[in-house]
């Protein structure tokens, strides 16, 4: 066997074998298949797809390329979330402390921002102190002690996705069902958890753009999951606007600690609700919708959310007094308003491009080695459907370069369509799949 025949049948659609795929998996984690052959054959598995069993293969293959963490003296039952990626998406940030809160583990490992999307362990590493990069028995120590860490993926975790991932993202590969079914539950199949709550995210913002393809991916998912004994839940989400109104690395920060003091967006509040609920249920804890919604709330109200954030920053050498008083992050030198020009209702922002203005102002990474700027990034002060007066503030704009400012107020100036229509909203929960 060789790769030059692996990439020639996958390139004349015949199905790969699991020997095929291993070897693949396996040439490339170590080395031996080169960067243009893999990519060659990423590309290939882009244009024709891939079977069911062919996916399966490739996510069994990537989770062994690694470590699979046994969590089970931690608990019977370790719950795990992940989103499709999106922007604004600071979920994990709440809903991980929350769930913790309500007496359910939570071993989050989470990823980097890379193109418009943004990323948790980004936004976590703007709480100045705070470790995401700790020793795999830290990590387990963490999560049995304050029942809850969220980490960077440096341990040795699906190593082989980690490489596949970053070349996907090099060569436009990455809205791929397959391809991206199979690097999320390689991930959560390596990072120990037994039932798992997916947020699919669906529009402008996210790798799936339409409804229909966000149902095939979860789909796949779902039944790899169910091949792995990992039961999975898929929670449609909707991602054509930004989620909630911050959108950079210290502000979405700061809009989470809001939330977790009570001050909830509408559409945040419903998705981190929503996920939440499916993880209680998963977990065993209850199965009553009404009953899980009223403990979310609950613990939102006394604060037990809010404190479990403060532990878990604590216990990673973070400086909590940022928590406690969110004044004390860093801003950006220039924070400036755009306004409407007219008046009318918001018609549409696109997230996608509020994610690369966002990327452009500094909040993101174009290359892999570019340094975040964590103060940075934009604050929406409108939703889709709303109505707004001329000269009402849309958004502001954080920034520290003059010259980036003043191209980001005139790009944003577009992004946000003021119109005649009266808009309906688009509702945040667009289906659930299990
Ligand atoms: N998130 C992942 O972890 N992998 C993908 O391929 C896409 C989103």
């Amino acid at each position: 066997m060789n790769i030059l025949e692996i990439i020639a049948n996958k390139r004349d659609k015949k199905e790969l074998t699991t020997e095929e795929i291993r070897y693949f998996v396996k040439g490339y984690t170590n080395g031996e298949i080169e960067d243009y052959q893999a990519a060659a054959l990423i590309m290939a598995i882009y244009i024709n797809g891939m079977t069911n069993k062919e996916t399966t293969d490739l996510t069994i293959e990537m989770a062994n390329s690694g470590e699979i963490l046994d969590l089970k003296d931690l608990d019977k039952i370790i719950v795990d979330k992940h989103s499709t990626g999106g922007v604004g998406d600071k979920v994990s940030l709440i809903l991980c402390p929350l769930i913790a809160s309500l007496g359910i583990k939570v071993a989050k490992m989470s990823g980097r921002g890379l193109g418009f999307t943004g990323g948790t362990v980004d936004k976590l590493q703007s709480i100045p102190g705070y470790r995401t990069d700790i020793p795999m028995e830290e990590f387990v120590g963490n999560v049995k002690r304050v029942g809850l860490s969220m980490i960077s993926q440096t341990l040795n975790l699906a190593p082989a996705d980690k490489k596949i991932y970053a070349l996907r993202d090099s060569i436009s590969c990455v809205e791929s069902i397959p391809l991206i079914a199979s690097s999320i539950m390689s991930k959560k199949i390596a990072s120990g958890a037994n039932k798992i709550v997916i947020d699919v995210t669906v529009g402008s913002g996210a790798f799936m753009n339409t409804k229909s393809n966000a149902r095939k991916l979860a789909k796949q998912m779902i039944e790899i999951g169910k091949l792995a004994e990992r039961e999975t839940v898929c929670v449609l989400t909707n991602m054509n606007e930004p989620l909630g109104y911050a959108v950079g690395n210290n502000i979405e920060v700061i809009e989470a600690v809001k939330f977790l003091k009570g001050n909830m967006p509408e559409d945040l509040k419903q998705v981190v609700f929503e996920l939440a609920n499916n993880m209680i249920k998963l977990s065993g804890k209850s199965l009553d919708d009404e009953e899980n919604k009223k403990m979310i709330l609950e613990n939102i109200k006394n604060g037990k959310a809010l404190n479990k954030l403060i532990e878990m920053v604590k216990n990673q050498n973070g400086d909590a007094s940022f928590i406690e008083d969110t004044d004390k992050f860093k801003r950006s030198e220039y924070m400036e308003k755009v306004v409407a020009q007219k008046e009318g209702y918001i018609q549409s922002i696109n997230a996608k491009e509020v994610g690369e203005l966002a990327c452009y102002l500094g909040a993101g990474r174009i290359r892999k080695s570019d340094v975040i700027d964590n103060t940075v990034g934009i604050v929406m002060n409108v939703k889709v459907g709303e109505k707004v007066k001329k000269g009402q503030p849309l958004a502001i704009i954080h920034a520290n370069d003059y010259e980036k400012l003043n191209e980001a107020k005139q790009k944003l100036q577009k992004i946000i369509k003021v119109g005649e229509n009266n808009k309906k909203k688009i509702p945040a929960i667009l289906e659930i799949i299990s």
